[in-house]
């Protein structure tokens, strides 16, 4: 059984919620409504208790709740938590963490998918601090359910309309559909760049910042699948439930590939590993010894490596091109022995590298060609996902 919990928030659109609740009981789901304080000013909490057959949670500080703080209990235990109809101002709050009320704590303290179906004025919709939340929002996986575009209450029209309520519930069960799909799966991810050191103070390294592959590292486990990140120096906080190690040289991250890669069902090579290390000195290279010359050797190519050796899993390639972007990575496709390549655009502005979105073309060896335009790298991570898992199923 699919458990959700729905939130409604303080929009005319509240009533819509109701037929959402129906349908997802219909389909089968365990529903918890939670109500904020102004949505119950719209719609009463008894007509949800009536729909879904459960006691509606109001406000966890309240002291006549029966359960009180317990109902966080519900976080652990959920498939998707859904939010019909959000509000700007809870669009807000969740974008920037902010946990006043029972449905901005959950939210704060789920680890499943998460589905949000906006609802407000469409210049509200529209107003930059609202786009931003949005964006911010689907940067970390977060799927967006509408908003429609159409004639509102308050005698306007544009974009800002619930979505339907079918296709909010599509969405949630959809979304807990993928949250078990890749159950009892293991995903090897790499992440960031890798420092190879000219002497004990000094390192040659790049602009990768772990974004995309710490994007895909919480996709895969959101999924359901156990997910290893080996990731170079980076300033992310290890994602909930990710196993990390941390390395900074090319050679520590091949050693920890090859270690763990044997026991993954996929490998997702994001990181941006050096192609040359210089022979590190032992002391530091005085400034007065002259113009020092570098003299650089190749790293190991870990991904072909990987190609070469016997394996069960997917592998999964990155290019970073600045330049013919299909062409090289299909070159790259072939040359590496790999299932997919990844191939990104490094050279345009606000994009890929160190950026918060990435637009990517997905590769992969029987002849799927498929273009991901510009998103937040949580939802770039997803569309991926979506390939690789479609290959596994
Ligand atoms: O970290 P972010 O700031 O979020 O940026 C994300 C990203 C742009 C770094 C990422 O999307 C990306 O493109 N990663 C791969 C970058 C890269 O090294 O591309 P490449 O074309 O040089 O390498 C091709 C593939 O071989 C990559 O999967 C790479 O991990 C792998 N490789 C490269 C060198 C090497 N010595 N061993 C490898 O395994």
């Amino acid at each position: 059984m699919v458990r959700v919990v729905l939130g409604v928030s303080g929009g005319i659109a509240a009533y819509k919620a109701c037929e959402v609740v129906r349908l997802l009981e219909r389909a089968g789901a365990d529903v918890r409504v939670v109500l904020t304080a102004n949505a119950t000013r719209f719609v009463s909490p008894l007509t949800f208790q009536a729909l879904s057959h459960r006691p509606v949670l109001l406000d966890p500080f309240d002291p006549h709740s029966e359960e009180g703080i317990e109902h966080l209990g519900l976080a652990r235990e959920l498939d998707v938590f859904a939010v019909a109809p959000a509000t700007a101002n809870v669009v807000a709050k969740l974008a920037r963490g902010v946990a006043d009320d029972l449905l901005t704590t959950l939210y704060l303290a789920v680890t499943c998918p998460v589905v949000i179906a906006p609802a407000m004025n469409p210049r509200m919709w529209l107003h930059p601090a609202t786009q931003a939340n949005a964006a911010l929002l689907r940067g970390r996986g977060v799927r967006f359910v509408g908003p429609d575009e159409g004639p509102m209450a308050e005698r306007e029209s544009g974009w800002g309309r619930l979505a339907e309520p079918a296709v909010i519930a599509e969405a949630v069960l959809e979304a807990a559909r993928r949250g078990r799909e890749l159950e009892g799966r293991t995903f090897l991810v790499t992440a960031g760049p890798t420092r190879e050191p000219l002497d004990p103070v000094r390192f040659l390294s790049n602009r990768s910042s772990g974004k995309m592959g710490y994007a895909l590292a919480e996709a895969a486990r959101r999924r359901g699948a156990r997910v290893v990140l080996v990731s170079g120096p980076v300033a992310l906080a290890p994602p909930y439930g990710v196993e990390r190690l941390e390395v900074e040289t090319a050679a520590e991250m091949r050693d920890a590939v090859l270690a763990r890669a044997p026991e993954a069902d996929a490998v997702l090579m994001a990181a941006a590993v050096a192609d040359f290390a210089p022979a590190p000195r032992p002391h530091k290279i005085k400034k007065n010894s002259g113009p020092a010359t570098l003299t650089l050797e190749p790293t190991p190519d870990i991904l072909s490596e990987l190609a070469r050796r016997p394996r069960r899993g997917l592998l999964v390639g990155f290019a970073a091109e600045t330049e013919r972007l299909v062409e090289n990575a299909r070159a790259k496709l072939e040359s590496k022995g790999v299932d997919f390549i990844v191939a990104n655009d490094v050279s345009q502005p606000g994009l890929g590298m160190e950026a918060e979105e990435n637009a990517v073309v997905i590769l992969d060896r029987w002849g799927g060609v498929h273009e991901v335009p510009r998103a937040p790298k949580g939802a770039v991570a997803e569309a991926i996902l979506d390939r690789v898992a479609e290959r596994l199923r």
